[in-house]
């Protein structure tokens, strides 16, 4: 391929396949094209596009120039009469565009160039009056400040249907004992639902950070125009009122050139994608035969073309792996945005694929993981055999030596200690030691003890506030309902 670019004979290879391809036009660009004689180079175009992912901000796109229009008429900028043409054709746009009948051009640059092609199409040459006071730089810092907030309200809905998932099912499993670990060590038995309810927490600080990031973007870059201001009197609070913002941004310099907003968006996804993640791995482990904790549904599963025994949790696995992309598109767009100097550069332009990218995989995971939490079954058996296995209670053994013996706790964290090993050289459990057995190592110890060596026993005495307790986790259900649903 030809690297030495020039911009004007279009004479280069194709930058897909290496072929030569055909000479461009001797026309220059039609929108912007006043000073220049010659078409842009085949390459330039190649670079320059955007149309084949930006065409998903048509609607914000059409809103916010109806939005314009309006405004200039009513500031006697633009008259009336092609106020509502321009509208009028505006609206046709959008029609075309829903049915597929649109036709977008790479020519045309971008979506704000190829809706007002089209409109200089339907209405003539006073399409061009709409771009009066306003420039594709704010244009565009509107357009997507829009899509990123309809994104924000989509994703809260979502995940409110999966916290409701998720509350449900601890609802159902609140007694239900399971290994807590630590290290992937077990550790002290829990309960489904006080475990399930982590990740309704996790959800719901995912949700703040969303509604954070949804206030701080929710002004409006409109009438910043390319980076000074304009010298119409145009009205911005009209236009940011219209198109619900809560204010105009107040430097036109920072309203054209900052990304903040798509970046916090990417952060809020980024850290609800790790969230999914862990969850997504958990499910893994426990749907493998070896924990066997938990079987999802035939949905969301799949087999093995080569070994019938198969079960593999795929949903669960691509949760966990997209999210490796949405944490690619922020350090992606992050690294876009370092250095550049104030106003509009076109690198920004390189905002728009992470962002679309990362909602998409996030929409994709958060619905995956509602229908994987909606269908899984629990093996409440297996869950309490596991509970109890590795000396889960040895924490509630040191605590009835402090409570009822009057032991310091290192003395009983020790004593407990050696009972542990007793138990596991005989390969018992901790409540299979006799108490003969017991008194040999702390003589203060009763009968009492065995009262708090059992898995259910030992998490309905957790009733410490946040603790694993079932009745602690019937009243955080009420309480999580209350707080996020
Ligand atoms: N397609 C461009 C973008 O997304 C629109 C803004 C173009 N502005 C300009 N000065 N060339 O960034």
């Amino acid at each position: 391929m030809n690297a030495k670019s020039t911009p004007t004979t279009g004479t280069q290879a194709d930058p897909a396949t290496g072929s030569p391809v055909r000479e461009s036009q001797n026309v220059s660009n039609a929108m912007w094209g006043g000073r220049f004689s010659q078409a842009p180079d085949t390459l330039m175009e190649a670079i320059n596009v955007s149309i084949g992912f930006d065409q998903k901000l048509y609607a914000q796109d059409i809103v916010g120039s109806i939005a314009h229009c309006k405004m200039l008429v009513e500031q006697e900028i633009l008259d009336s009469a092609a106020g509502e043409q321009i509208i009028e054709g505006l609206k046709k746009i959008r029609v075309e565009i829903e049915e597929g009948t649109f036709e977008f051009k790479n020519a045309l640059e971008d979506i704000h160039l190829n809706i007002e092609g089209r409109l200089t199409e339907i209405i003539g040459d006073d399409a061009g009056r709409l771009h009066t006071a306003r420039s594709r730089n704010d244009q565009v810092a509107t357009d997507f400040k829009l899509w990123v907030r309809d994104t924000i309200d989509a994703i809260d809905e979502a995940l409110n249907v999966l916290q409701t998932t998720l509350i449900d099912q601890a609802e159902k499993n609140a007694a239900v004992v399971m290994p807590g670990f630590t290290h992937l060590q077990a550790a002290q038995p829990v309960t489904v639902g006080h475990h399930l309810l982590a990740y309704v927490e996790m959800l719901g600080r995912d949700r703040g950070r969303f509604q954070d990031a949804r206030t701080r973007l929710n002004e409006s870059p409109l009438g910043s125009a390319a980076l000074a201001g304009t010298s119409f009197a145009i009205d911005r609070d009209q236009t940011a009122k219209e198109l619900g913002f809560d204010r105009p941004t107040a430097n036109s310099l920072d309203a054209v050139s900052d990304r903040d907003f798509a970046l916090e968006f990417l952060s809020a996804a980024t850290i609800t994608s790790l969230h999914l993640s862990r969850l997504g791995e958990e499910i893994v482990v426990w749907c493998s035969a070896q924990f066997s904790f938990a079987k999802l549904s035939d949905a969301f599963t799949t087999g093995s073309s080569i070994m019938p025994q198969k079960r593999n949790p795929d949903a669960a696995e691509l949760v966990r792996g997209k999210s490796g992309r949405v944490v690619g598109a922020l350090i992606g767009l992050i690294t876009v945005m370092k250095g550049l100097p104030l106003a509009y550069s076109k690198d920004m332009q390189e905002d728009k694929e992470p962002v679309f990218d990362a909602s998409e995989s996030l929409g994709v995971c958060i619905a995956a993981m509602t229908g994987m939490v909606n269908d899984i079954e629990f093996n409440i058996d297996r869950l309490k055999d596991a509970a109890g296995e590795g000396f889960t209670t040895a924490t509630d053994l040191a605590d009835w030596l402090v409570r009822v013996a009057g032991l310091p706790f290192r003395k009983a964290h020790h004593v407990t200690g050696e009972l542990v090993r007793l138990a596991e050289t005989s390969n018992r459990n901790l409540d299979e030691l006799t108490l003969d057995e017991m008194q040999s190592v702390e003589s203060q110890i009763t009968d009492d003890v065995f009262s708090v060596l059992g898995v259910a026993e030992s998490v309905s005495s957790r009733t410490s506030y946040g603790g694993t307790a079932p009745d602690n986790v019937l009243a955080q259900v009420k309480s999580a309902r209350e707080r996020f649903l």
